[in-house]
């Protein structure tokens, strides 16, 4: 059987930014942002997307189009071992964590598109009333399970239709015209009474924030800078390995990259006058994943047209949220077509029903949700991007410099040294040591002691996973 490939390389950088474009701009970064020392945390967050995301996204590249695989088989194979091959396996354990929460925010969305829809030919919805208790009453329980189906069940359609048919066709349409819908919603909301304040408040920048909260915003701030790239879960990786030309892949990075920055740009320019021009200030309406639900709703009601403008937000919305997960639901699709020649449909239909159990769950209890939501995928994102790029660095090694240059331009040729010692020594360190500060290793034991434990666990992690146990 013949592997699919995408049909053109738009058709690739459309499917990417789909998947970087989503509830991370929208949804989860101003939820983290106020969570974590609003404005310093921007900042942070915006460094590492540079330094640390774009040469990530190349490392998981460089890995995809390299084997053709997805991420079990491509790690086993070019490294010929198969306990590499586990360590892929990990990126199915986090495709399904991700998915298990996306789909429950997902769900909430197409609730308030629904309801917003609805009451645009008369009315008008019903969370305008009192946006708090009717997010309440939604976001947890019968309602949420029922419409985080309705939410993945539209995910498992677009997939089951194929790379081509259902990703590439799905984001091509999906993409443009969120940028569109948002535009508009950017240039409507710069006529809002005070939106002035809502600029000042999301590009003010305050040094002393940072320096002070530094080692406490570093680890969110990478995970939720790997989040918005799709980075760590080797959907990057899958998504490459449908490249069959090679063109280049240091341009299609940072197009991509460009292109997620602008949208979230885009969205906060949407979303912090509009809640300004209302009064509500976002880090005073309360932290937790409501945030934007309660403060966007609130707004939404006071403004002249507010169903209407409700409705595109929402629409936006769901379009972006869908055009990720499907690049979710692709990572372990893709691994049981890819290790055991399941058919895609099969393999779609088992997967999306153990997903709607598990999202089942995190739909009933919030707890659940917001550990997986949190600190669970930041965890499994900084770790498995630690993972994939160790193994391009010393794993593949010159075959990854290759990788790099091949369809590149002179210019970009010129950066494949610096970086892989980027990808194979300097983030490997930086990931590990943001994983420390997850569990507050830093605060226990002091900095430096943990740049020595971070040292020391990359060295150990690399030179346990060099040693093939079997090899194939
Ligand atoms: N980047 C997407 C967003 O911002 C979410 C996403 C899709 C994702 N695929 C991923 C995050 C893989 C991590 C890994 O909404």
């Amino acid at each position: 059987m013949t592997r699919e490939t995408w049909a053109t390389r738009l058709g690739f950088i459309l499917a990417a930014v789909g998947s970087a474009v989503g509830l991370g701009n929208i949804w989860r970064f101003p939820w983290q942002t106020a969570e974590n020392g609003g404005s310093a945390f921007l900042v942070v967050y915006l460094g590492i997307v540079l330094l640390v995301g774009v040469p990530g996204l190349l490392g998981e590249f460089v890995i995809g189009r390299r084997a053709k695989k997805s991420p079990v088989g491509a790690l086993r194979d070019l490294s010929g071992s198969k306990t590499w091959g586990v360590v892929g396996a990990f990126s199915v354990v986090t495709g399904i964590s991700l998915l298990s929460f996306y789909s429950v925010v997902g769900g909430w969305i197409i609730r308030y598109l629904l309801e917003s829809g609805a009451a645009v030919v008369g009315g008008s919805p019903a969370y305008f009333t009192n946006p708090g208790q009717y997010f309440g009453g939604v976001s947890a329980g019968v309602d949420a399970a029922l419409y985080h189906l309705l939410f993945l069940g539209l995910t498992a359609l677009i997939v089951f239709a194929g790379v081509r048919k259902g990703i590439e066709l799905g984001t091509k349409i999906m993409m443009p015209a969120v940028l569109v819908l948002l535009a508009g919603l950017a240039a409507w909301a710069a006529t809002q009474p005070n939106a002035a304040a809502g600029y000042a408040f999301f590009l003010r920048f305050d040094p002393s924030v940072i320096t002070e909260n530094f080692f406490a915003i570093l680890g969110p701030a990478a995970g939720q800078a790997l989040f918005t790239l799709s980075l760590g879960a080797g959907t990057m990786i899958t998504y490459s390995s449908y490249l069959d030309e090679d063109r280049s892949l240091p341009f299609d990075g940072s197009a991509i990259a460009v292109l997620n920055t602008s949208v979230g740009v885009i969205t906060g320019l949407v979303v912090f006058p509009l809640l300004f021009s209302q009064g509500v200030n976002p880090t005073e309406t309360g932290t937790g994943p409501g945030a934007l639900f309660v403060g966007l709703a609130g707004a939404f009601s006071q403004l002249p047209a507010g169903t209407l403008i409700a409705t595109a937000f929402f629409a936006v919305v769901t379009l972006a949220a869908l055009s990720s997960s499907i690049s979710m639901l692709e990572i372990p699709v893709a691994f049981l077509v890819d290790e055991y020649g399941v058919s895609r449909r099969r393999a779609v239909t088992g997967m999306t029903a153990l997903v709607a159990v598990t999202g089942t769950v995190c739909a009933f209890n919030p707890g659940i949700f917001g550990f997986v939501a949190g600190p669970l995928v930041n965890v499994l994102l900084t770790a498995g991007l630690a993972a994939f790029l160790l193994f391009v660095g010393w794993v593949m090694g010159r075959e990854a410099l290759e990788e790099f240059s091949a369809g590149a331009g002179e210019f970009s040729k010129s950066l494949g040294t610096p970086w892989l010692f980027a990808v194979g020594v300097v983030l490997p360190l930086f990931l590990v040591f943001t994983l420390l500060t997850h569990f507050g290793v830093d605060t226990t034991i002091g900095f430096w002691p943990t740049v020595g434990v971070a040292v020391v666990a990359s060295a150990a992690a690399f030179l346990g996973l060099r040693q093939p146990n079997s090899v194939v």
